[in-house]
């Protein structure tokens, strides 16, 4: 450790507690330096929120690890707060947590730890602060601040961990191959940091997670999606999706988007990379919104582009219906994947669907009912639909994608001019099936819903206005054409 990087870091430390109102992560530190004191056991602030302090990035959660236990500090410092906060403690793994005004401040021992092969078991043995730091994943994240006694505020960075966050490499304390070994999860965080944080996989920890990729099957599917989303969600999501593809990661969890890779040729005739395609695609919605559900819905739009493609001599290659099938495709890869299969997925499943749409909405010379019907189908999601369309132009002919957009923005102009006049977005009929049936003393049979649709698509097609009056008058006649009598 040197002194004059300690003096630095201790600076920062202190200046960041004085900005973003830290007052209470800085309450909190004070009572953890009493409670450590009164308990003659050295206590330390360690891991993420040390990175992200130098970083400069906010950070959420506390870890504080102490030589001695976690849950008896934890105790201690809770009893410490008015009100006391209540303890949740994991005798299994020696830790302790609470939450304290939105802060949730985690205590666990130091320890020692090894793990079964193939099952992650750990095998947990009290421990230095030094092997507490040799177990965790990157020399980034093994970086402590002394709480307590005579070397309170100094840095621990027995890996260099400080000049790893200056020079941007993400790297292993240990061996990569142990460190990988006892949570094959890290070869995921190790993308996911060097995605978010812009920083580089040293290159003997990146051929290490080469050799080991295979491993990741031992990993739940929902620790390593939480990895993924946190990948989707960066600034530039294709640099951490291309690396989990060179390092053989991609494969084991989402091998339909690697599906997408390669170009056929027949007859010199050659279709786009869809997967290059794709990481534009994402890359560009991930740009301008933080959905996480539209990044999925970009990261698979064409998901079904290599099962629907074929060669036709006259007009080369064509996808046809693959946002069909592609739609059909999301709910056995949200549910190998552990998404949430519910509206999130079915909104993913739209928008892939409905994913050319607009664009066919332009060929057509754009007519009102067409505009009418995809405003009714999209719903609420009629902008995030344009967001993907307008995403999804990746021509290097810039005349085209000029074209594309300026058409896409008419399109967009009918939206406002239709819903402001049909108000279609939350569409519901101004006659529902208890009225039809009361009218006809009808029991719910076939004949309701064939009046439903009529209105519907006459409403759609712009033959009748979205009103009562009109609405009525054509359940009178669609009635009469089945030979039923309104109970007047
Ligand atoms: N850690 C680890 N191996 C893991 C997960 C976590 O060694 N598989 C250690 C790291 O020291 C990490 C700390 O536990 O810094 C806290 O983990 P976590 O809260 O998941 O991540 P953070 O580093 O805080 O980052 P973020 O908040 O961005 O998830």
């Amino acid at each position: 450790m040197k002194r004059n990087e300690n003096h630095v870091f201790l600076q920062i430390f202190l200046e960041s507690m004085n900005d973003y109102s830290k007052k209470l992560k800085n309450s909190i530190y004070q009572l953890v330096t009493e409670a450590a004191d009164e308990l003659g056991v050295d206590a330390y602030v360690v891991g993420g929120i040390v990175r992200d302090l130098y970083l400069k990035r906010n950070s959420k959660d506390i870890d504080i690890v102490v030589v001695g236990s976690g849950i008896g500090l934890a105790k201690a410092v809770a009893r410490k707060l008015s009100p006391s906060p209540a303890v949740n403690v994991f005798k299994n793994f020696g830790t302790a947590q609470f939450r304290y005004n939105d802060e949730e401040i985690e205590f666990v021992g130091a320890r020692k730890e090894s793990y079964d092969y193939d099952s992650r078991k750990p095998h947990v043995e009290d421990g230095s602060l030094q092997d507490d730091l040799n177990r965790r994943d990157f020399t980034i994240n093994a970086l402590a601040i002394s709480l307590n006694g005579p070397n309170q505020y100094q840095l621990v960075d027995f890996f260099n961990g400080v000049q790893d966050i200056q020079n941007k490499i993400i790297r292993t304390p240990l061996d990569p191959d142990t460190t990988f070994s006892d949570d094959p999860l890290r070869m995921m965080r190790a993308v996911r940091f060097s995605t978010q944080l812009n920083f580089q996989i040293a290159p003997d920890t990146a051929a290490s997670i080469a050799r080991n990729a295979e491993r990741l099957k031992i990993i739940s599917k929902e620790r390593i999606i939480d990895e993924f989303n946190k990948i989707l969600l960066s600034p530039k999501p294709s640099v951490g999706i291309v690396q989990l593809d060179k390092l053989g990661l991609l494969q084991h969890f989402l091998p339909e988007v690697l599906n997408l890779k390669g170009i056929e040729t027949i007859n010199g005739k050659g279709h786009k990379d869809n997967f290059w395609h794709t990481l534009e695609v994402v890359d560009k919605i991930a740009a301008v919104s933080h959905h996480l559900y539209l990044i999925w819905a970009a990261l698979l739009h064409d998901i079904a582009k290599p099962v629907t493609k074929k060669f036709n001599p006259s007009l080369g290659w064509t996808f046809h219906g693959h946002e069909f099938v592609g739609s059909k495709m999301v709910p056995a890869i949200f549910r190998e994947l552990k998404l949430p299969t519910n509206d999130k997925m079915k909104y993913v499943q739209k928008l892939v669907a409905l994913h050319l749409r607009p664009q066919a909405l332009v060929d057509e010379s754009i007519t009102d009912s067409a505009v009418r019907r995809l405003l009714f189908e999209a719903g609420d999601d009629v902008d995030d639909l344009m967001l993907l369309c307008e995403a999804d132009i990746t021509s290097k002919n810039s005349a085209k994608v000029e074209k594309y957009l300026t058409n896409f923005a008419i399109v967009r102009r009918k939206f406002i001019e239709i819903e402001e006049k049909d108000k279609l977005r939350n569409w519901k009929s101004p006659i529902d099936g208890i009225l039809i049936m009361e009218t006809f003393q009808l029991r719910p049979t076939k004949e309701v819903g064939i009046i439903k649709t009529a209105i519907r698509e006459a409403i759609l097609d712009g033959v009748i206005g979205n009103n009562y009056e009109e609405a009525y008058q054509m359940m009178l006649e669609e009635g009469k054409k089945m030979g039923l009598k309104p109970i007047l």
